[in-house]
């Protein structure tokens, strides 16, 4: 199995899908204890990731971090990509730095737009979406990949460490594959790295949610940042902890660092062998491995290294269309446009596909199904925030008090009041967008 970030493949099986991949399962205590931990993340719609434990730490530990993301304009903004600035905005609340990457020439490589289409699209439709949806954009940076140097130029010296087997194993690229498109996920990851060099607020965790579609962007990224680093810190055999020094510059000046970064962290039991470019540490554990790893690596800049620490990632499921399939801009009724009328929204409503029994009596006779029901999901993803109402409709749809016309209604009601509120939020922001872009 190979997962294709521009396909538009379903996935039915994301534990599978999880283990398959390596992905972490998010559990419980990764989010319970932030503050007012966000339905996404305690509905288990984010399902999995990649070094959230970072994260989490940084925001318990009052650290900096930050957040990146990227939106590939194509198309108009619907109730699938509203997800991810959701799980934004929230971060945002947690104060996090955010940075919103506009894909324009990803957008160019893979869908066909020009970089001035693109342009239109991402300020017109998602940009001033984002902005009604809550994100506020006097405290974070939006950029266009096509206009940011440093982006650019990282993508070029990173992908020395890329080869093209590892382009076609991960990627499925072949001889008549577009260069630009082939080049496009060396510029994501100049996208993810790029945030932390010091004039974008030096090395620190970041994080980059996303669908699970992009998780081979992810890998290449975490790939590409710890090949880039000075310092390794492993298990060694004999169980101890080594400190190895990766470059051959400077290899001395590096090992009085790490000494120095050792001693500050409270460890005596020091070896060092210049030959190995090694230390060995005594009384370090297993569980001290990121600590000491992080430290080194904010010492890396000043030895002409990145020090890029591995970004985190987060996955959470796709939106299942209304007409069953993914939610896709390219089939308008199988998706809620964040600009539609209230009008078209409940007409797409009506006619979604439900988890309901054939007939009314069957349902009441053996409940329907929620988990295989859009509309609850458009409940559990988007439409109702407290948990104790959606348990409500959970249980009253799968023990039959519960008919689906009514259901429909409901959600067509939530809807309509959520689209009038972003409507109106989307008018305000019109002048923000104005003010912030001069
Ligand atoms: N590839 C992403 C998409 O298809 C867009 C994107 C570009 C992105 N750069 C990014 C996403 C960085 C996350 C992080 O939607
Ligand atoms: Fe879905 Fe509601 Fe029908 Fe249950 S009652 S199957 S939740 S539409």
């Amino acid at each position: 199995m190979k997962i294709d970030p521009w396909s538009s493949a379903t996935y039915q099986d994301y534990a599978r899908l999880r283990d398959e991949f390596g992905i972490e399962e998010f559990d419980d205590a990764l989010w319970n204890d932030l503050p007012n931990p966000h339905k996404l993340l305690r509905r288990g719609i984010v399902f999995g990731h990649r070094g959230f434990q970072l994260i989490h730490d940084a925001v318990t530990n009052d650290k900096p971090w930050a957040i990146l993301t990227g939106l590939m304009p194509s198309g108009k903004m619907h109730l699938g990509h509203k997800m991810v600035i959701d799980e934004v905005v929230y971060y945002q609340s947690l104060g996090a730095d955010i940075f919103i990457a506009v894909a324009d020439i990803e957008s160019f490589a893979t869908r066909g737009y020009t970089l001035e289409e693109t342009k239109d699209l991402a300020l017109n439709e998602y940009i001033q979406n984002y902005i009604a949806l809550g994100l506020k954009p006097e405290k974070c940076h939006i950029y266009f990949q096509s206009k940011n140097e440093d982006v650019k130029d990282l993508a070029y010296l990173l992908g020395k460490k890329v080869n093209w087997s590892q382009m076609v194993a991960t990627y499925g690229f072949n001889g008549s594959s577009n260069m630009t498109h082939i080049f496009s996920p060396l510029i994501q990851t100049g996208d993810i790295v790029h945030v932390q060099l010091e004039k974008f607020g030096g090395v620190r965790p970041v994080l980059v949610p996303v669908g699970v579609d992009q998780d081979p962007h992810i890998r290449l990224s975490r790939d590409i940042a710890q090949s880039h680093r000075l310092y390794n810190v492993t298990a060694t055999k004999d169980d101890k902890i080594g400190v190895f020094v990766k470059v051959d510059e400077n290899v001395n000046k590096l090992l009085d660092n790490a000494e120095k970064v050792l001693a500050k962290l409270n460890f005596t039991k020091l070896k060092r062998i210049t030959d190995y470019k090694a230390i060995y540490i005594g009384d370090a554990e297993e569980t001290d491995i990121q600590k000491i790893n992080m430290e080194l690596a904010y010492t890396e800049p000043k030895f002409g290294g990145y020090g890029f620490i591995q970004p985190s990632a987060t996955f959470h499921r796709f939106m299942t269309g209304l007409t069953g399939g993914k939610m896709s801009s390219s089939k308008p009724d199988s998706a809620i446009f964040l600009t539609d009328t209230p009008k078209e929204a409940k007409k797409k409503i009506m006619h979604a596909k439900t988890g309901g029994a054939i007939s009314l009596e069957e349902q009441k006779k053996e409940g329907g199904k929620p988990d295989e029901c859009v509309v609850y999901e458009l409940f559990l993803y988007h439409l109702i925030e407290e948990d104790k109402e959606l348990q409500d409709i959970y249980l009253s749809c799968k023990n039959g008090e519960r008919m689906c016309g009514n259901c429909k209604k409901y959600a067509a009601q939530l809807i309509e009041k959520m689209l009038i509120d972003l409507e109106e939020k989307r008018k305000k922001s019109r002048d923000k967008i104005k003010s912030y872009l001069a």
